[in-house]
């Protein structure tokens, strides 16, 4: 009867924290960046560069740590950040569109914040290579965040608020020997559709990040 009551309790206890409302809010404290090493800033200038070809092979959370932080994570006391952005407005946000789900960097925190449990590689892009690379980091802007009234200069700032970010995690890669490639070709529609954003946010870029093919 006792061994029934355990049994009975270890199934609820298993449903209960396999359910998808608690492990869509799921955060994953990443580990602290490491900011002493990478080559030399004039090598990583000479070997950045695009590729398409990525293993599968999955980014271990070191690196995912250095890679968010390097990307656009805090480097001050007073919160700003590794890239600039447009009267300081930091409304570009990093989705990372990985085999378990799609997780939120949270900068403030150096966290990410699972928000779906769907592999949603394929949808970020029209490319083959989206499918199976490891991490495809979507750019969306919050256009709430940006006080403009001029409608062009918003899109404009947030253009290159997100291009600063892209290029700091390409110079990343060239650092690590990481393959990388920033993509416009994003079904935007379909892509916010499926990962819920609102009307205010707005899929600026994708880029797909992953170790060299052999
Ligand atoms: C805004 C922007 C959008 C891009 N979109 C794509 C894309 O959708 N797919 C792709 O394979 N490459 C894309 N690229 C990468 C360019 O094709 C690449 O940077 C260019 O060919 C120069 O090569 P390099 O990066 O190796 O210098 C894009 C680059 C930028 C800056």
């Amino acid at each position: 009867m006792i061994r029934f009551f355990i049994c009975a309790a270890l199934v609820i206890t298993f449903f209960a924290t396999a359910s998808p409302a608690q492990d869509a809010l799921q955060t994953l404290k990443l580990p602290e960046p490491d900011k002493t090493g990478g080559k030399p800033l004039m090598q990583v200038l000479s070997e950045r560069h695009s590729s398409r070809a990525f293993s599968d092979q999955a980014l271990p959370p070191q690196l995912l740590s250095n890679l968010c932080w390097a990307a656009f994570g805090i480097n001050r006391p007073d919160g700003r950040r590794t890239a600039p952005s447009a009267r300081n407005w930091q409304e570009i946000s990093l989705y990372l569109c990985m085999a378990d789900g799609v997780w939120l960097y949270d900068a403030r925190e150096h966290a990410l914040i699972r928000l779906l449990r769907e592999d949603l590689r394929k949808q970020t892009g029209t490319q083959p290579f989206v499918e199976t690379a490891p991490l495809n980091i979507v750019y969306v802007a919050d256009t709430q965040k940006m006080n403009t009234s001029a409608a062009d200069d918003g899109a404009l700032y947030l253009g290159a608020d997100c291009g600063f970010i892209a290029e700091n995690v390409y110079l990343f890669c060239a650092s690590e020997g990481l393959a990388v490639v920033v993509r416009g070709r994003v079904q935007r529609e379909e892509l916010g559709l499926a990962l819920q954003l609102e009307a205010h946010q707005r899929i600026v870029l994708a880029q797909t990040v992953g170790y060299p093919a052999n």
